[in-house]
């Protein structure tokens, strides 16, 4: 199978690269990215002679149509993805996560070609800390930020082309993926990271709000089930039960590096913030047979923190510059509030 891997070198699709490399070795993989600050080129060069990457926009027609026709399907991962970003400034998540998945969907159509849409549960909107009710594949959509209104944009654009034009794509939505390469803004490599180099820990708001964590090898394995046994046009979400407050997830960070549980600051909260995401993929589950491998996020979260703690090399070029812009928008928050 050709695929072609769109936002290949940033964190879920560069583990979606090397995990199908590991169990599907016949698969031939060309990867297009921008290299926006958000992808680390390093990632994907030990694995540089099985992979051909491109460097390109998804909203340049240009680029992205030889590579389309040359693919058997095409799985999007290419998206602007932090939310703290996205309050900063809207304008690359319009053109990207719109205008881009807009110029896919018209190269798909062009060749007759597969495409599975990675989206995100965060176009469902958020949950009180109380309600029994989680996200499923009926949920409406009412996405609250920026990043989170383009992303359903962008599948409400996947879900137009299939019934306009007859587009054979399926889409995703999951929840909050950790593991490995996962750039150092996403809240659990910050802490992870901030510990690391004698930084304290940053709680936004009271640090109730919840998360439902998944690993992300199983997010990428749940992907190829959709890829093989996915309906055409329909919408799978994907979770593993993981749901746990920030509080939490830095109080484990804290001790598992042997600090005391207290050792963070809280911090003016995120405009906007949701409060609490909750996947129910029963769906995923019994129609198409996906279980989660990665059960216990106590442990998950240990092999993340040992990863990080012997991968400084990786992360440590971009880090202050990480912590320098979190302190300038900290600021600004800061007096916008006073
Ligand atoms: P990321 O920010 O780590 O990586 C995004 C990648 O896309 C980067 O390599 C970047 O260079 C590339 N990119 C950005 N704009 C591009 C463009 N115009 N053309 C080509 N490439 C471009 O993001 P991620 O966390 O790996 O998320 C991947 C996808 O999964 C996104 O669509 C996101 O919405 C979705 N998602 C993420 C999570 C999560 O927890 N991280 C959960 C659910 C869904
Ligand atoms: O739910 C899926 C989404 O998860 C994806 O679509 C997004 O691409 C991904 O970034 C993630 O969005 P979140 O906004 O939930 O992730 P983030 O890592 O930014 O923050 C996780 C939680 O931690 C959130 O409640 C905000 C909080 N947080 C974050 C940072 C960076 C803090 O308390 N302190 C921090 O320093």
């Amino acid at each position: 199978m050709r695929v072609l891997v769109t936002g290949g070198a940033g964190f879920i699709g560069a583990n979606f690269v090397l995990r199908t490399l590991e169990i599907r070795p016949d698969a031939s993989i060309t990867v297009l990215d921008k290299f926006t600050y958000a992808a680390n080129p390093s990632t994907l060069t030990p694995v540089a002679d099985r992979v051909h990457v491109v460097r390109g926009d998804i909203a340049d027609a240009a680029v992205v149509d030889p590579l389309v026709a040359a693919a058997d399907v095409v799985v999007n991962f290419a998206a602007e993805s932090h939310n703290d970003n996205s309050l900063a400034d809207p304008s690359s998540f319009v053109q990207t996560n719109l205008v881009g998945t807009y110029t896919l969907l018209e190269s798909v159509r062009r060749h007759g070609v597969r495409l599975h849409h990675v989206s995100t549960d965060e176009v469902y909107g958020d949950l009180d800390l109380d309600d029994p009710a989680r996200f499923t594949e009926e949920t409406a959509y009412n996405p609250s930020s920026p990043y989170s209104s383009t992303k359903a944009g962008s599948d409400l654009l996947v879900r137009a082309w299939v019934r306009s034009f007859g587009v054979v794509a399926t889409i995703s939505n999951c929840s909050n993926n950790y593991g490995p390469y996962q750039h150092v803004e996403k809240f659990i490599p910050r802490q992870i990271t901030n510990v690391l180099t004698g930084i304290r820990p940053k709680l936004y708001g009271d640090g109730r709000n919840v998360r439902d964590w998944i690993h992300v090898d199983d997010h990428n394995d749940a992907v190829w089930t959709i890829i093989e046994r996915g309906q055409p046009g329909e919408t799978y979400l994907i979770g593993a039960d993981g749901e746990v407050d920030n509080r939490t997830v830095v109080e484990s960070i804290l001790e598992s590096l042997g600090r005391p549980r207290n050792a963070f600051d809280f911090v003016t909260d995120r405009p906007g913030h949701d409060r609490r995401y909750a996947i129910d993929s029963t769906r995923l589950r019994t129609e198409l047979g996906w279980s989660p491998r990665f059960t216990d996020f106590a442990s998950g979260l240990a092999a993340t923190i040992d990863w990080y703690r012997s991968h400084s090399d990786w992360w440590a070029p971009v880090k202050d510059g990480v912590e320098a812009s979190y302190a300038q928008t900290q600021n600004i928050l800061d007096r916008e509030g006073s």
